[in-house]
């Protein structure tokens, strides 16, 4: 039955050998006038990861079609079976919108925005990853490999282990992983640590994601730690398994873009975006989701004082802000959105004239193509993130500067700090005064230093791509000893 999506026996005999579980299908579904679904690839970095892994191994991927009460078999694309898990509309309110992005995600991103508690949404939380952890223990083959990915996701392990035994288990978190003194505010805080402990392996984007974990289950649970091993003996202390967690910090298709950044239409594409901004010195770049981790709103301010304190000259200076539309039904992210395009109002009304704009504010998601291009029409990236669990936007700006112009301004608090340091300018975003000084320094900084610094940068980045960060969470996963083994 290999290769044949749902139809395999509820012991694993059949199904597929390497199963990925993510909140999202790698594709988006439209449901046309006449009530036919279609379907589109989505080009993410998990997928371009996973990709050449489940093709190579007979994978499977398990996730939600993104639109609500929409039923669908498993079909085939691109050789991965893929198997939407059906979400209703409530479930989308309190699961996704709900207890994902508005309790979990500012409680594990330092508390930026309070997390709401409601246990009506931690109910669907549980059914949710319930229906999962089903419909990845229906399609593992017998000792395959289920890999669950990310905050949405925490409960899917230990459902699954419950249900398979047989498996290795995986989980990797995406954000970063906060401090026991915040964690602990959830009142659902130790079945969260439990369900990840039906892991063979959880990973962090950062060591110190990986040790607020282990801290966590070491003050809230009774499980025994030594160094990032955690025992699951049981309770008349017969030794069992051992989860480990460990850091695998992401990274993207660094060829494939560094390739898209120097083909003749990109180069080109990248002369035509700065002349239309008018051909300025200095063109700034953010490129985020609208989320309020990112930082967005301290950029703006800095930017505006520098222009106010005639630092930089602002009609010779532009900053494109790229914000594209995420989570729109939650409070805090419309919120975001006003606050964010009033600053940029205020500051185009004070410093724009005909034919030139101090922000370009574009509320658009845009394909990989043009964001390469707008890379390199970028003098300076500001990736000014409050919290932010790696921060791809970096990674991709420095794949696409093979010219060894630029130069990245990079919060302190990203996960891509912890590995980029010291080629890039370090800011802390709350520190207003110093984050202006350093883009300052960026706006001015001499060529020759802008390439030492870049290809410094480069030899970090070009060597650690996503293929090789999926590699390595699967290399050592599967040398993991085997529940047999170490009992
Ligand atoms: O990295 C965090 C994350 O939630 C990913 O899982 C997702 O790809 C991205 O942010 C966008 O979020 P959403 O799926 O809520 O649009």
């Amino acid at each position: 039955m290999k290769g044949q999506g749902s139809a395999n026996g509820s012991d694993g005999s059949g199904g597929y050998d390497l199963v990925v579980v993510a909140n999202r299908l790698p594709v988006d579904f439209s449901v046309g006038a006449d009530g036919e679904v279609d379907w589109q690839r989505s080009p993410g970095g998990l997928v371009s990861a996973l990709e050449p892994v489940m093709q190579g191994n007979d994978g499977a991927w398990v996730g939600w079609s993104g639109a609500p009460d929409l039923a669908h078999e498993p079909f085939e694309a691109d050789g991965m079976m893929l198997v939407p898990v059906t979400l209703s509309a409530s479930e989308i309110r309190k699961y996704y919108e709900g207890f994902s992005n508005d309790t979990l995600w500012p409680l594990y991103h330092d508390v930026i925005a309070p997390p709401t508690y409601h246990r009506q949404w931690w109910e669907a939380y549980r059914r949710v990853n319930q229906r999962f952890a089903e419909a990845a223990a229906s399609q593992a083959a017998r000792g395959g490999v289920v890999w669950v990915h990310d905050y949405q996701l925490q409960l899917v392990p230990k459902i699954l282990r419950d249900l398979r035994p047989d498996l290795r288990i995986g989980f990797f978190d995406h954000i970063p992983f906060p401090p026991v003194e915040l964690f602990q505010q959830l009142p659902w805080r130790r079945s969260i640590l439990e369900g990840l402990l039906g892991a063979d392996l959880v990973g962090f984007q950062r060591g110190g994601d990986a040790s607020n974990f282990v801290r966590a289950v070491r003050r809230l649970t009774d499980h025994p730690t030594r160094g990032s091993v955690v025992s699951m003996d049981s309770d008349d202390g017969s030794p069992g398994r051992r989860v480990r967690a460990a850091a695998f910090p992401i990274s993207i298709d660094t060829a494939k873009f560094d390739e898209l950044a120097r083909s003749p239409e990109v180069q080109a594409r990248a002369k035509e975006v700065r002349a239309d901004l008018g051909d300025p010195d200095v063109v700034m770049l953010g490129v985020d989701r609208l989320d309020y981790t990112k930082g967005i709103r301290h950029r703006i301010k800095a930017y505006g004082e520098i222009l106010q304190d005639g630092r930089i000259e602002a009609a010779n200076t532009t900053l494109v802000q790229v914000a594209s539309p995420s989570r729109e039904n939650v409070g805090a992210y419309q919120e975001l959105r006003e606050h964010v395009e009033s600053l940029v109002g205020r500051l185009n009304g004070e410093f724009g004239e005909i034919g030139h704009s101090a922000i370009h504010y574009l509320h658009h998601s845009y394909p990989p193509e043009e964001m390469a291009a707008l890379y390199l029409a970028a003098d300076v990236m500001l990736v000014t993130s409050l919290r932010d669990g790696m921060n791809l936007v970096a990674k991709e700006y420095i794949a696409a500067r093979s010219d060894l112009g630029g130069v990245l301004v990079l919060s302190e608090f990203t996960g891509a700090a912890d590995e980029l340091a010291p080629g890039p300018l370090l800011v802390n975003p709350h520190d207003i005064d110093g984050m202006k000084d350093i883009i300052v320094t960026a706006a001015h900084m001499d060529p020759k230093e802008k390439r030492r610094r870049m290809r410094r940068l480069r030899r970090k980045v070009m060597g650690d791509d996503v293929a090789k960060w999926s590699k390595s969470f699967l290399g050592v996963l599967t040398a993991m000893p085997t529940r047999d083994t170490h009992v």
